[in-house]
């Protein structure tokens, strides 16, 4: 393939990912933009293996075996994992991008046969080699430390080290005076040093950085991370000289760096103080006994949900994490089905960090087929809620907490959350008195207009499914 045609595929590549994004924005164009990402990622694989750097038969036998495993590997992973485990299975492949930075990083640098035209074009060389191996390994070892938080491998508590502020300010100093060193070592062919210590002080930071954050603000790390990762793949492209690499990690990085804006705005946190640390707890503990001096909680049946459901005319589903645990969303479409034949309007209320990955409750209502003119983001339907006869919570709990409203000492406090409490009744459906992921009691639970239906959300919801079916 001549370097024109390479050209030419590239940009056409380019234009193709742009337009994934913008599909990717609405979910009636998302299939459409996700077919264009095949599109474009399948011609820039083809332009970058038939193009002018590949040569030999080697190479070629090299990155078809290397596809195979790498695809079979993908292919596996993705069949097997479930919804929930998404944002984990992101936080994973995040890190492989940071590591394949910094093994190019380090390949490029031992690389004797690159010849370069000018002293100056050498120096940008090895600034960029530098860069990238610094973000590569921030992203690896960062990605790595958010996997097992969201999994639940290590706990959802922030650590805080003493003076951790002045010492990643230490690390940064220390960074570029090594990178002042290496330039000057890599003059005579050395460099090697400088080099290994900053990506040893890197892979410190980037699990420094992860373990500093709390529970409650690990939606903001997954988007930064992903942001992290366009950055590095955008640093291999200038060490490769590849302009689609270049351009398609300029994209990632920095929608993923508006994502993590969107996020910190939902949350109603400063993106700063996020990546300082220090918000958040654990996640999922049981309620305290201190949380008993609350109140009371009024718990019913499914006979009383059924008949609530009926008796309204405005009801407002709010869906969380723990619908998609239950893998309930099947059931809650029905359940929307039924009540509109019955003429009784039905609207759902998207909070934008539900579930555990940004759009995560989009997605499964979407795959119910749940209609897309029924789901309002919360910016859309919270002023709505006093008119709303009844409010039926499907394991959702830290996005309906009225505490981040009301107590400023609450680890989410001012997140913005659906304030369901203001309508007539609210059902809430979940198995205990549990805490959500941020492991903040909530007073909601105890509201006199509350309702408390205990189980796991797709078998209360099928029972009361049948039971509104046959009236
Ligand atoms: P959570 O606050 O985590 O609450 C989920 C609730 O679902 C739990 O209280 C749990 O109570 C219940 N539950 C779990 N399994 C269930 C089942 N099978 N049936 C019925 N209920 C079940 O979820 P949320 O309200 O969606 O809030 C999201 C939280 O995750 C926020 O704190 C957010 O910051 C954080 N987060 C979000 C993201 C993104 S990007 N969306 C990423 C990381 C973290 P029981 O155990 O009592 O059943």
């Amino acid at each position: 393939m001549s370097e024109g045609l390479v050209t030419a595929s590239y940009i056409g590549a380019t234009v193709l990912f742009i337009l994934t994004l913008g599909g990717l924005s609405n979910q009636e164009t998302a299939r459409r933009g996700n077919l264009y990402g095949i599109i474009g990622m399948t011609l820039a694989i083809l332009a970058t293996v038939f193009g002018p750097q590949v040569s030999g038969s080697l190479s070629y036998i090299l990155i078809v075996v290397m596809m195979v495993v790498g695809g079979t590997v993908g292919i596996t992973l993705a069949r097997k994992v479930e919804m929930t485990q998404m944002p984990e299975l992101v936080a994973i492949l995040h890190s492989l991008v940071g590591f394949a930075a910094v093994l190019v990083g380090y390949v490029n640098f031992m690389d004797e046969t690159i010849t370069f035209g000018t002293h100056a074009e050498k120096v940008i060389h090895e600034v960029e080699i530098y860069i990238g191996i610094l973000i590569g390994a921030v992203t690896f070892s960062g990605s790595i430390i958010a996997f097992c938080k969201l999994s639940g491998k290590i706990g959802g508590s922030p650590l805080l080290l003493p003076a951790r502020h002045f010492m990643n300010l230490g690390l940064l100093i220390v960074t570029i005076w090594l990178g002042t060193l290496f330039i000057q070592q890599a003059e005579t062919g050395g460099g090697t040093f400088p080099l290994l210590i900053m990506t040893l002080l890197a892979l410190t930071f980037g699990v420094h950085m992860v373990m500093a954050i709390g529970g409650a603000d690990m939606p903001v790390v997954v988007s930064m991370l992903n942001s992290y990762s366009g950055w590095a793949a955008s640093a291999t492209g200038f060490m490769l000289s590849n302009d689609l690499l270049i351009v398609v990690g300029a994209l990632v990085g920095s929608s993923g760096a508006i994502l993590s804006y969107i996020m910190c705005r939902a949350m109603n946190r400063n993106f700063i103080s996020v990546i300082a640390g220090g918000f958040g707890t654990g996640s999922g503990t049981a309620a305290t006994s201190a949380d008993e001096e609350q109140g009371e909680i009024i718990a019913i049946d499914t006979q009383e949900v059924a008949e609530l459901l009926l008796d309204a005319k405005e009801v407002m589903i709010i869906p969380g994490y723990g619908m998609a645990v239950a893998q309930a969303q099947h059931t809650v479409n029905d359940i929307t089905k039924t009540l509109r034949d019955k003429k009784i309007n039905v609207r759902f209320g998207i909070h934008p960090v539900a579930g555990r990955m940004p759009g995560h409750m989009n997605v499964l209502l979407a795959e119910a087929k749940v209609p897309y003119d029924i789901v309002y983001e919360m910016d859309e339907i919270n002023d709505d809620f006093p008119d709303v006869d009844v409010s039926i919570v499907i394991g959702a709990n830290d996005i309906v907490n009225p505490s981040a409203l009301e107590d400023p000492n609450s680890p989410i406090a001012g997140m913005p959350v659906l304030e369901c409490w203001k309508g007539k009744t609210t059902i809430v459906l979940k198995r205990s008195m549990a805490t959500g992921y941020a492991g903040v009691q909530n007073p909601l639970f105890f509201k006199e207009n509350t309702r408390m239906y205990f189980g796991d959300a797709k078998e209360s919801l099928d029972a009361v499914l049948k039971i509104i079916q046959s009236e």
